[in-house]
């Protein structure tokens, strides 16, 4: 009997198993996933809520599968532009704390309203994670991996991005403006002492690692990108700037004349965040504490524009803490495998494209900004997310936002889901299907008992005459497909494959029509019971998706959280009885 209830498990079809079976197999490390941080210069947009929704799908999916996740998200409060902002916004210097208190609470706000699981939320302004930016420098300068040097070269305040000559230009709109070619963005020209990190030393071990790592950095376009940029030459980074310029910021240890570069700064907010240094009471890196708080970061959603930073600099910086003491013969000594050092390398990379708008890249002075709390308020959230996810669940090219476009996909579930589950939790119905008693041997209702087959496994299935075999036979290969696809990071194809079992669930609930007199008692209880086996499927697989509204209709079909225990019972409790009616939509 158990047999059975085991293979009806919706993620326990396909991969990993549950929990209890990982104890003994799997070393206990939290699955560990993070968002960008935001600057809170300004209020969310859409394009901020489209990171956070991407990484709580895989943070939900992975908990159902019986991980523990740490999911961190926050705001990367340093740098020239908050500085910037909260100088123009309070006409007088020195209040960027008050400022960011206000807007990274607008961030926490967006998260709480989206229905966001994330386990933290940091910020860059702590002392906490100022101490491990500290930290991390202090070793790196005594290896010699950063040293005093002069820069002279472009800097853009809103991408925080330093240029060289031959990454920008004239402005198209403005002959007198120069700008960043790829971001469009104003750049201004500075000349100052700078702090510099060896970022030349490790293109090798870089390339290694991200040739060696086909999962490193997905979809494959992006890590072709990296490939790409790791082919030519790496040039070392500025990481400081003028502390008369920008105040703002972590001050480089020993040298107060100076301000940590924003980036450097927020890339350790994914080390800050889980403990880091780590150390054991002797100061040596305490691999277990590290492991048990979840390093290395199992998957990390970045948007395209700053897929550079990710997927260079900070495994840079990583193989920088790792390696040996620079000398110039051995050009850094930086080790060749990210996996296996002793704090390794981010496992995953996922970068995704933008969102525009009107075909147009969202922009403040554009005006086409799409805000992202009106959006959930006028549609409701688990819309919004479905949109996101079935709309920009691919990654690879820009989506563009469009009402219309929304409307039709919330039409979409609404109607696939919302009326299939209708019909099938219809009392009429109910009260035409004619209970029986379990078979003897698997407990299963006779109708379904007869659509299983005599081996009731999952490889079980006959054809027979019922019409509801082919909807039964797609209901229990769904969530290894979904299983499969959201380990390989398809949300969006996952998705898909749930809106292909219940279109298909609509049309042959149509083509049986159980609500039918002529239709016979046996075939009305087979549907129903299919019905329900398929909601319960598309209930756990659309869970990561559209929490509220798939916790709504589990908790409607009685299912629980769809453990074994549970499935014992689930099958038993529909012969014949009503199903509470419930809103979805
Ligand atoms: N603070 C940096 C990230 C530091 S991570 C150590 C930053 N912040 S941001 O607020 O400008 O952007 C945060 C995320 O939102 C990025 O992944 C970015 O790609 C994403 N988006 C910003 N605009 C977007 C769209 N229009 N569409 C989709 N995502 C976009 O960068």
């Amino acid at each position: 009997m158990l047999r059975i209830h085991r293979a009806l498990h919706p993620f326990l079809v396909a991969g990993p198993p549950c929990r209890r079976h990982l104890t003994t197999t799997v070393p206990k490390k939290l699955y560990y996933i993070t968002t960008p941080i935001f600057y809170p210069n300004a209020a969310p947009h859409i394009g901020h809520l489209y990171s956070l929704v991407a990484a709580d799908v895989f943070a939900r999916y992975q908990r159902l599968r019986g991980r523990d996740v740490r999911f961190l998200a926050g705001t990367d409060e340093h740098g020239m532009k908050i500085q910037k902002a909260a100088l123009k916004h309070f006409g007088e210097p020195g209040r960027e704390r008050e400022f960011c208190d206000v807007l990274s609470e607008r961030f926490l706000d967006l998260g709480r309203k989206a229905n966001i699981s994330n386990t933290c939320f940091v910020r860059t302004s702590t002392e906490t994670h100022h101490r491990a930016v500290k930290d991390v420098w202090r070793r790196l300068y005594e290896k010699g991996f950063i040293y005093k040097g002069n820069y002279a070269g472009w800097y853009s305040v809103t991408d925080e991005c330093f240029y060289t000559d031959a990454q920008v230009g004239p402005s198209p709109h403005d002959p007198h403006q120069t700008v960043a070619l790829e971001t469009g963005a104003a750049v201004e020209w500075s000349s100052e002492e700078n702090y510099m990190f060896r970022l030349s030393a490790f293109r090798g071990a870089l390339l290694t690692h991200v040739q060696a790592s086909p999962t490193s950095v997905y979809p494959e376009q992006y890590r072709e990108q990296v490939l790409g940029w790791l082919g030519a030459a790496l040039e070392d980074i500025s990481i400081s700037r003028p502390s008369a310029r920008l105040s703002w910021g972590v001050p480089v240890p020993a040298d107060p004349g100076q301000t940590v570069y924003v980036w450097f700064d927020a890339l350790l907010i994914y080390i800050s965040g889980a403990g880091y240094p780590w150390t054991t009471l002797d100061g040596a890196l305490d691999v277990q504490e590290m492991r048990a708080r979840g390093w290395p970061a199992d998957l990390q959603v970045v948007g395209k524009d700053i897929l550079r930073f990710h997927a260079v600099y900070l495994p840079a910086i990583l193989l920088a803490l790792n390696g040996a003491p620079y000398t110039p013969d051995s050009g850094g000594a930086a080790p060749a495998d990210g996996a296996r050092i002793p704090i390794p390398l981010p496992r995953t990379l996922l970068a995704h494209a933008h969102w525009t708008a009107a075909q147009k890249k969202m922009s403040k002075s554009v005006g086409n900004v799409v805000d992202p709390m009106a959006a959930m308020e006028e549609w409701g959230v688990d819309a919004i997310r479905f949109y996101l996810m079935r709309i920009g669940g691919r990654w690879r090219g820009d989506v563009d936002w469009s009402a219309e476009q929304l409307a039709k996909h919330k039409h979409e579930i609404a109607a696939q889901l919302g009326n299939y589950f209708l019909r099938i939790a219809s009392p009429r119905i109910a009260a035409r299907a004619v209970p029986c008693a379990p078979d003897a041997q698997s407990g299963l209702p006779a109708p379904l008992q007869r659509l299983f087959g005599s081996d009731s496994s999952a490889q079980g299935l006959e054809g027979g005459e019922d019409p509801n075999y082919a909807q039964l036979a797609m209901a229990r290969a769904l969530p290894g497909k979904v299983a499969r696809l959201m380990d390989t990071y398809e949300a969006g194809l996952a998705l898909a494959e749930v809106m292909e079992v219940l279109k298909h669930a609509n049309k042959s609930i149509s083509e049986i029509e159980p609500w039918a007199r002529t239709t016979p008692p046996e075939l009305v209880h087979s549907t129903r019971l299919v019905g329900l086996e398929t909601l319960r499927v598309v209930g756990a697989c659309l869970a990561p998706f559209m929490p509220d509204t798939a916790a709504r209709l589990l908790a409607a079909l009685d299912g629980g959280d769809g453990g074994e225990q549970e499935m014992e019972a689930f099958w038993q409790r529909w012969n014949g009885r009503e199903v509470k009616g419930v809103k979805l939509f």
